[in-house]
């Protein structure tokens, strides 16, 4: 496992370059740069797996943003930890990292069973298709890894499929995401990012700490017809595992 170290995320860009790359890259979790971040996980804790998610975040549909309640999210999840920068032999360059979510949400479909009439929909009896990798060009195979759904008592959870790894969380913390992020698909703004930790109902498995950082779309947007149903936003994110 890897220790974690928090450093802004364009002053490690310019220090990396500079380091050779004959090692285990040292995993620095990105910082907006804009003033506020996100506390950095406990010394005590590593980083399991770094997820790149796509699917969608759900709102109930208003008109004023004030009003906007977020009930939930389906995402596919794959594992980008081979890709991270400076890993030996998969690593990718740190700005093809940078601009992954943005390259995800915009260049492939949403990986969920559409939901029938709706545009970005998914189906609520059966969201997820079989699992299948990405493959973006240019890039190598990112592997499927999981799904990110919300339980029947409408807590997030997270299950890393065949690594065992599982996490049901609560929110510790949120803050804007960066004013130059990728506003969607939509224009509706990219989603906060995010601090979790384990909900503590005992189906956390190897996993106590998730970070949800350089979010892609999936911001609130206003519906025509007040109380028309759910509205679905997509969004692409890395998602960050710590045990
Ligand atoms: C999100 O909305 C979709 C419809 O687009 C629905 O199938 C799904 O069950 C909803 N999930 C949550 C957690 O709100
Ligand atoms: C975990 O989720 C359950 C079900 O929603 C909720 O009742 C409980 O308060 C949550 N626990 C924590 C520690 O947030």
């Amino acid at each position: 496992m890897v220790s974690v170290t928090s450093v802004v995320f364009a002053a490690l860009a310019a220090v990396a370059s500079a380091a050779p790359s004959c090692r285990a890259p040292t995993y620095t979790l990105p910082q907006v740069g804009e003033g506020v971040e996100l506390a950095a996980p406990p010394a005590n804790l590593f980083l399991k797996k770094i997820a790149i998610g796509h699917g969608i975040q759900n709102y109930t549909c208003e008109t004023t943003a004030s009003d906007f309640k977020a009930t939930g999210a389906v995402a596919v999840l794959y594992d980008a930890t081979p890709l991270y920068p400076k890993t030996k032999k998969t690593g990718i360059k740190q700005r093809e990292w940078d601009s992954l979510p943005t390259n995800l949400l915009r260049n492939l479909p949403l990986p969920l069973n559409k939901l029938a009439g709706s545009t970005y929909g998914a189906d609520p009896t059966t969201p997820f298709p079989a699992p299948a990798d990405l493959a973006l060009q240019g890039l190598p195979t990112i592997k499927f890894l999981g799904h990110h759904f919300f339980d029947g008592n409408g807590v997030p959870v997270f299950d890393l499929g065949t690594t065992g790894l599982k996490a049901a969380v609560k929110k510790l913390d949120n803050i804007p995401a960066p004013q130059s992020a990728d506003a969607g698909i939509t224009g509706s703004g990219a989603v906060q990012w995010l601090q979790l930790d384990d909900n503590l109902t005992g189906r956390s498995v190897g996993v106590t700490m998730v970070y949800r950082v350089i979010t892609a779309g999936g911001g609130a947007q206003a519906c025509s017809v007040v109380g028309a149903g759910v509205q679905s936003v997509p969004y692409t994110t890395y998602y960050w595992f710590f045990g």
